[in-house]
């Protein structure tokens, strides 16, 4: 059966999850901080080969500062915690967004520990912090303008954008049974499969995902063609 290449996801319902338990929104998050460990390993060996997470949006600084602020350190922290098993599990990082935004240690914390892993090749995980796709678009138009570019073709516009070099997600995910993008990956996503589980963030297990990806091969995909 075929295992899609690239799988993104839009993981919410952390603060659901915790007002459910009556417990503060930031104990989903580190909850789902947890959910984020399982999930790369069994990415990993179920064989996918890109894992796009959606973690911090350009939104979401909509959000009290206190919450923000918990979130963020539990991000970083969760990075920095993992390095040495990512590093020896050949897994690369990259942080898909605006890093101009965070302070300056938060910056070179992130720069670094990709930097460590720069070197590996199996599995690629992209971690989307301050990521919007229409920030991301207007990144690129601007870099594509600085570099003279005055007739950009498809291939030209993603090259530009964070995930320059990938192939698109075949796969999106969004657990909490929202219905929306929400500013993810709107170029990228031009011919996903979308799935939608109503299971939040932090309750989302190894066979959650295996259920998305026999969902998946379920699909018949056409990218605008007839087939057979
Ligand atoms: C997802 O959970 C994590 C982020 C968006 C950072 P939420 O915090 O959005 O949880 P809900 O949607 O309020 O339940
Ligand atoms: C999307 O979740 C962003 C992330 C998962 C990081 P949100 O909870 O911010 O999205 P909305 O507000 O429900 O659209
Ligand atoms: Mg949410």
């Amino acid at each position: 059966m075929l295992i899609p290449w690239h799988v993104a996801i839009i993981m919410d319902g952390n603060g659901r999850w915790a007002v459910k338990q009556s417990l503060p929104r930031i104990w989903g998050h580190k909850r789902g901080i947890e959910t984020v460990k399982t999930i790369v390993q069994v990415a990993d060996t179920i064989g996918i080969k890109i894992l796009t997470l959606y973690a911090f949006s350009t939104e979401n600084w909509k959000r009290p500062k206190i919450e923000i602020d918990s979130l963020l350190s539990l991000l970083v922290q969760f990075l920095k915690n993992e390095t040495n098993k990512f590093i020896k599990a050949g897994i690369r990082l990259r942080i898909l967004g605006d890093l101009s935004k965070f302070p300056q240690e938060i910056r070179d914390e992130l720069n670094k520990v990709c930097m460590f892993m720069a070197k590996n090749t199996r599995f690629e995980l992209n971690i989307a912090l301050n990521y919007g796709a229409r920030q991301e678009l207007v990144h690129a138009f601007k870099e594509m303008l600085k570099h003279g570019i005055k007739n950009p073709t498809e291939q030209t516009i993603s090259s530009f954008l964070y995930t320059a070099g990938q192939p698109d997600p075949d796969l999106l995910i969004r657990t909490s049974g929202e219905l929306r993008i929400s500013n993810f990956l709107l170029w990228q996503i031009a011919y996903s499969e979308i799935y939608v589980t109503d299971t939040l963030w932090p309750d989302f297990t190894e066979n959650d995902l295996r259920i998305a990806i026999s969902e998946f091969q379920k699909r018949e995909r056409r990218f605008g063609g007839v087939n057979k």
